[in-house]
């Protein structure tokens, strides 16, 4: 099997971003473009092949790929985001998905961010937040469960997504900031704190054994390293003024 990582060149709006939590503060883009770059290497020295989708122009938040879509193994869902400024963003996604995916979809009034999706084994955990609602969580449920994977909805009111607040960094193993979301929903797994200086540490993309890390967060690295976890540091400074973070910026799946 193949591992893909579908990624979406940077849009030269991205300062006109959408913000939700954070104040807007200038974006370098030289420097923006250049930490994508390291990220997209990133990927690659651990085996993804990377599929770059062009940048649309206007779309300020394309880079955040993850928001679009959601790949399993079968099929992929193709999201409807819950800013009106970032629903345009899906068509171009579908586009490449339909290679290697039959494609399913969230409609109208349901509206589900890819960041508030966090896969556990069969078990999808959906962020309620200012960006998905119960509709988008319901037809999820909906559509996953002919296929053995069932829904727990989070309730997400203190961070813009699920997945700001937790993250898979192993398999059952997850990075949690407790103060963001209730370390009870995830009690059966094994949980790693955040450093509670970092309060936006909590997001980390798993690339099988190895864990893409920003490397903003020194104190919770330290935590997984002593945890045994081989961290691949990035620096996303700039994309996280945008609210980004490592998860958002790819699509990663397997394929034949
Ligand atoms: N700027 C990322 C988002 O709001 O979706």
């Amino acid at each position: 099997m193949r591992t893909i990582a579908v990624t979406r060149e940077l849009n030269a709006g991205i300062g006109n971003c959408e913000l939700t939590f954070l104040p807007r503060s200038e974006i370098d883009f030289g420097r923006a473009q250049q930490q994508h770059q390291d990220y997209q290497s990133a990927l690659a020295s651990l085996g993804c092949e990377t599929v770059v989708i062009p940048a649309p122009s206007g779309l300020a938040d394309s880079v955040f790929i993850e928001d679009t879509a959601l790949v399993l193994d079968d099929f992929a869902v193709m999201l409807r985001p819950g800013v009106a400024s970032r629903r345009p963003e899906v068509a171009g996604v579908a586009e490449v998905l339909r290679q290697y995916r039959l494609l399913k979809a969230i409609e109208a009034p349901g509206t589900v961010d890819g960041g508030d999706l966090l896969r556990v084994g069969s078990t999808i955990f959906a962020g309620l937040s200012t960006r998905s609602n119960q509709s988008g969580i319901r037809q999820l449920s909906n559509i996953v469960s002919d296929y053995g994977i069932t829904v727990e909805t989070v309730e997400t009111a203190k961070c813009l997504h699920l997945k700001s607040a937790v993250s898979e960094v192993a398999p059952g193993t997850l990075l949690i900031n407790p103060d963001w979301v209730s370390s009870s929903t995830f009690a059966k797994f094994e949980l790693i704190p955040i450093d509670e200086k970092e309060a936006h540490a909590a997001n980390a993309l798993r690339i099988g054994a190895d864990v893409i890390y920003p490397s903003s967060f020194p104190r919770t690295i330290d935590k997984l390293a002593r945890r045994g976890l081989n961290v691949v540091p990035v620096d996303l400074s700039e994309l996280q003024k945008a609210e980004g973070a490592v998860t958002c910026c790819s699509l990663i799946f397997s394929t034949p």
